[in-house]
């Protein structure tokens, strides 16, 4: 039987309904953010949700802790769709901040350049209490993404644009976004490295990056996290990546925890993507035949989830917190009422027979899809 974490069963189901409780309580009349919040101080509401459990993303000197989950940004920018407006996004992430959340994902090519300018203007008041992670590793023309750039000219320029965008003194987790075959990793390490020693940066991190990638880094200067694509339907980080990480003690931080929307159930083969801003309308994974097929993926999780009043967002994000304590999935969203679905996901605690029910029942299952095009795969190392 699901348990929420830290309570006897009982007590565990008044939490449970307490979250449901505060949940309803908080979508029927949430307090405008000028209530919650009062001259830039953070003022934490307690009829909300909020967000309690911490993870360490990293070792020693180089680990950093935060909430369980953090919040991915770009969506509300970049490949998501429909960009809300400006005001409703400072919102969200401003909501975010008072239910607890302090870890917030964000990189210089979402936009490019607005979501960091996005994420400056809208919580850089709490860089004391928060962790504010972005990426380098793209040249940008015209305003788009425009091939690799990992040189170290192009590292310490990032940084320092990022810095002004972002409206802070320090990036607290600095990754580099793609690999780039022209610049070995070690140099690209060895530049984040005198960035933190001149004390723009904190701590480093790599995405979609092999074993061998993460050794060679790590020698240079000591990992944080690893951040890849990780979850239900996608699983490529067992066949090495986390073992590595395990085994180095650095931290992994799954993004498009839910493939991208899929596992909410909110996407299916009647679902047309608005193309200009959304990436997945050239995916292999969310064409039409492809989402169709996946279909029972999602009706696995939507049955497994029904039986315990969890959404199959909420089993998705449970089912990877409990792979590893030190992984911290950074689920995207532009919707106050997502947001609290998803980070209530922290209270979630399955017992390892149920991991087990997931994990067979999903292995019977085929996934239908590349999960990037055949330029975007060629960027990936697994
Ligand atoms: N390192 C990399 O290369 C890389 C690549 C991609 C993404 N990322 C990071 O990962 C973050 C998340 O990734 P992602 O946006 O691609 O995928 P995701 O988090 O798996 O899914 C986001 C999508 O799910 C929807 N959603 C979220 N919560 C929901 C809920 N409770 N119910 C129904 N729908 C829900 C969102 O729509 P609504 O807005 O309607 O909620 C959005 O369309 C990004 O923001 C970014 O920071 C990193």
């Amino acid at each position: 039987m699901t348990k929420l974490k830290n309570n006897e069963p009982e007590s565990g189901r008044r939490s449970f309904l307490k979250v449901g409780a505060t949940l309803s309580a908080s979508l029927l009349g949430a307090p405008s953010i000028a209530h919650a919040f009062d001259g830039g101080t953070k003022q934490k509401n307690p009829e909300n949700a909020n967000i309690t459990k911490f993870r360490t993303l990293g070792t020693g000197k180089h680990s950093l802790e935060v909430t369980a989950l953090g919040l991915g940004c770009m969506g509300m920018s970049y490949h998501r769709g429909h960009i809300p407006n400006k005001n409703a996004s400072i919102a969200l992430m401003r909501k975010a901040v008072e239910m607890g959340v302090t870890l917030f994902d964000t990189a210089e090519v979402y936009g490019a350049y607005t979501n960091e300018i996005l994420v400056g203007e809208a919580i850089s008041q709490f860089k004391n209490e928060i962790s504010i992670t972005t990426k380098f590793g793209f040249n940008i023309e015209n305003g788009t993404m425009a091939g690799l750039n990992s040189r170290p000219e192009q590292i310490r320029k990032v940084a320092d644009e990022s810095l002004k965008r972002l409206k802070i003194d320090v990036i607290d987790l600095f990754y580099q976004h793609r690999q780039d075959p022209d610049v070995p990793v070690e140099e690209v390490a060895g530049t984040v490295k005198d960035l933190i020693q001149e004390g723009k940066v904190k701590n480093f991190g790599l995405s979609e990056v092999n074993v061998e990638t993460i050794r060679k880094a790590h020698l240079v200067q000591p990992l944080t996290a690893i951040q890849s694509e990780y979850h239900l339907m996608w699983k490529k980080p067992e066949e090495g990546v986390l073992a590595a990480c395990e085994e180095l003690g650095i931290g992994f931080v799954p993004y498009s925890p839910m493939n991208r929307g899929y596992l909410t159930g909110m996407l299916n083969g009647q679902t047309n993507f608005y193309a200009a801003n959304d990436n997945r309308a050239g995916l292999p994974r969310f064409q039409k035949e492809a989402m169709i097929a996946n279909w029972p993926i999602l009706e696995f999780i939507s049955n497994f989830g029904h039986e315990r009043g969890l959404t199959p967002t909420q089993v998705a994000l449970a089912w990877l917190m409990h792979q590893k304590p030190w992984i911290v999935p950074i689920p995207g969203t532009t919707k106050i009422a997502h947001l609290q679905e998803n980070m209530a996901v922290a209270d979630i605690q399955f017992s390892a027979e149920e991991v087990r029910e997931i994990n067979d029942g999903v292995s019977k299952i085929i996934i239908y899809g590349d999960r990037y095009t055949p330029v975007e795969q060629k960027r990936v190392e697994n």
